[in-house]
């Protein structure tokens, strides 16, 4: 899935140039978010306007004199995956040198994203003993390289230097982004939900959607596809999708409505449990005296998805204040198959923190405990373990 991914495609000055157009075409057409730059040689085949087009954003070439202030930095950091197609022996001997003299050397030194070669030469430069040790570093210093081919080459000449196609690039690329847990599909809840009393206020909970959002981000990089019922309204992760809800029943829809389509379903949400009766349609005032709010319970999201005769494997969330018994108990009465226990008024574990200390639970009775960690680390290792159990 190549979806919302962020790729930089490096065209350097090659005759295969001008099929870097079609994988710039295909990757845009997969809903890659794609930055294009370009070499000077590079626009000796290609104008820059061709790719401006095809990527629908203006296409960078210089290291100076552009609107960004430091763009190798900027690109750099900006890009989940840099594909160089085609890549010269000049490309490739400058990256294995640690050369930094372009706007693409120095992208390739300034960035630690995985970079994907796609070679393209004559067959004498492709074999020549300096191209085959720059190979050789490339690949010890972690890049990957992806052909040549064999065929036609530039000028009517046979060989090993052809650039691969850009369907078998974008097959690499595909490959780059699969992680452990690609083939499946998750969905997470996150955020507080919101129950109305009138216009202006709302039930709700001091939930800041972190810890869902950190694991919808940690799946989402482990090459899964995301589903995020959310009430929070923090930055979307790349490759996630979101549905976004404001109260327990929107949530309750969603997550009821999505979750057999699913494998895994991490419900991290705090729904509110209560929500007023009744809604007031206009802002009450403060003259009319202080209203009566009679609450009723919300629906349990999780419980519905436990049910399900179809239901996916269900990691529920505990949030406790004090001792963590009654998140003991969720676990056999919610029927889950992990439960996420925290005690929120322990240091560095409330909501809104970027960290979490929590106690994982299992059905058979086992617990562990996890040191105060960032919230991706909580998810990184939460993927682990659900991917460790569906396994054995
Ligand atoms: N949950 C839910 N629907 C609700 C309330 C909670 O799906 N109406 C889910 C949460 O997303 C979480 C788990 O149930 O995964 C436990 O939530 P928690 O608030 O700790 O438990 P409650 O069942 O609400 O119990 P209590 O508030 O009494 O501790």
């Amino acid at each position: 899935m190549v979806k919302d991914r962020r790729i930089l495609l490096a065209v350097t000055g090659g005759i295969a140039a001008y099929k870097a157009v079609y994988l710039a075409r295909r990757l845009v057409e997969r809903g890659a978010d794609l930055e294009v730059i370009m070499t000077e040689s590079a626009r000796q085949f290609v104008g820059e306007q061709t790719f401006a087009a095809v990527a629908g954003k203006p296409v960078t070439t210089d290291l100076f004199g552009t609107d960004r202030v430091s763009p190798h930095t900027e690109l750099g950091r900006w890009a989940e995956l840099i594909v160089v197609a085609p890549a010269t022996a000049a490309s490739l001997s400058k990256l294995a040198a640690g050369l930094s003299d372009d706007l693409l050397s120095a992208t390739l030194l300034a960035t630690a994203a995985p970079v994907l070669l796609a070679p393209a030469m004559h067959t004498e430069m492709w074999e020549h003993p300096a191209t085959q040790r720059n190979v050789t570093q490339l690949i010890q210093d972690g890049h990957r390289l992806i052909g040549p081919a064999v065929g036609s080459l530039a000028g009517g000449d046979e060989g090993t230097g052809r650039m691969v196609e850009p369907e078998e690039i974008v097959k690499a690329i595909e490959a780059a982004f699969a992680g452990p847990l690609s083939g499946w599909r998750v969905l997470i809840s996150a955020g507080g939900t919101r129950e109305p009393i009138d216009p202006v206020r709302y039930v709700g909970n001091r939930s800041s959607g972190k810890m869902g959002y950190a694991i919808a981000e940690s799946a989402a990089a482990r090459g899964a596809e995301v589903l995020l019922v959310t009430s929070s309204h923090l930055p979307l992760p790349a490759g996630v999708e979101s549905f976004p809800v404001e109260t327990a029943e929107e949530m309750a829809d969603q997550v009821w409505r999505l979750a057999h389509t699913v494998d895994v379903a991490v419900l991290a949400a705090a729904v509110a449990d209560f929500r007023p009766v009744a809604q007031f349609d206009s802002k009450l005032r403060r003259a009319d005296g202080i209203p009566e709010l009679i609450l009723e319970p919300t629906p349990d999201i999780l419980a519905g998805v436990t049910q399900l005769d179809d239901r996916p494997f269900v990691v529920g969330f505990a949030a406790e204040t004090g001792s963590l018994e009654g998140a003991r108990r969720k676990v056999t009465d919610k029927g889950v198959d992990l439960l996420v226990a925290n005690n929120v008024s322990d240091e560095g574990s409330g909501f809104g923190t970027d960290t979490n200390r929590v106690t994982i639970m299992r059905p058979d009775g086992s617990t562990d405990e996890w040191p105060l960690l960032g919230k991706r680390q909580v998810a990184d290792r939460l993927w682990d373990l659900v991917l460790q159990i569906r396994q054995s």
